[in-house]
């Protein structure tokens, strides 16, 4: 994946910029206001109420900041078990994830959550918590076999169309909505029009929803 440096985003968050893509691993106007508009407010709590399990696939663990958000929520929903999934074909070194400040920004409780999750074992199911469990999958989406209509929540947050556009290919999508529950959402920072028609084409009822600090519009698709 090329080399990668820790920069910092408008909000004072860390993100990481990939030299090779020319491509950062958040949005510049914030990584942590963008993770926690795009995936938590608008994925997770649109859909959590009146579940007992939430299952959840992550595209893209990257630095993990989704991930320790989702902990978060766990934390404040303990009636809510977590099922976390994340893919992560080109994990991070644990130098560079050191020198992300995400700990410093979000509650001490959480420093050894975020450690943990870093560390733990690759292509195993681990419980952090009573209530969530994660499982990393060093795999790409195109390599991924699922159950269908297993995750309620999808947080597709691939770099951008323009820099892999293999990830965001409509088979991509077909299989992210085989594997969508019914009543569940696909998520992403993206508003490209070209993406939107191809979230319609397999499938889903698909919304413009106000995009976080920097961006007009974001794309969520229901699998109704
Ligand atoms: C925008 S960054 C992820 C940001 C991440 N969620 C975070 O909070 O740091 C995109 C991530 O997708 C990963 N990736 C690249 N190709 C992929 C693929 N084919 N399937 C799944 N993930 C991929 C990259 O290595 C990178 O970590």
């Amino acid at each position: 994946m090329g080399n990668i440096k820790i920069i910092e985003t408008n909000d004072g968050s860390s993100s990481l910029f990939n030299e090779v893509l020319n491509e950062t691993y958040h949005s510049s106007h914030g990584a942590l206001t963008e993770s926690r508009y795009v995936f938590i407010k608008s994925g997770f709590e649109a859909i959590y109420e009146g579940k007992e399990e939430v299952n959840i696939l992550e595209v893209g663990m990257g630095t993990g900041l989704n991930a320790i958000l989702m902990i978060e929520q766990a934390l404040l929903h303990p009636h809510v078990k977590i099922n976390y999934t994340t893919l992560e074909p080109f994990p991070l070194s644990s130098d560079l994830i050191d020198g992300l400040n995400y700990k410093s920004l979000l509650s001490e409780e959480l420093t050894p959550y975020f450690e943990e999750l870093h560390s733990c074992e690759w292509e195993k199911e681990v419980s952090i918590l009573p209530n969530f469990t994660i499982i990393k999958k060093e795999s790409t989406l195109e390599d991924l076999s699922a159950d269908k209509d297993y995750f309620h929540v999808i947080f597709f947050d691939a770099f951008a169309p323009n820099k892999q556009p293999e990830v965001w290919s409509v088979d991509n999508l077909k299989k992210t909505y085989n594997y969508t529950a019914q009543e569940g959402i696909f998520v992403t920072y993206c508003a490209k029009g070209q993406l939107r028609r191809d979230l319609v084409e397999v499938g889903y009822e698909v919304e413009r929803y106000p995009g976080p600090p920097g961006k007009r519009e974001m794309l969520r698709g229901w699998k109704k």
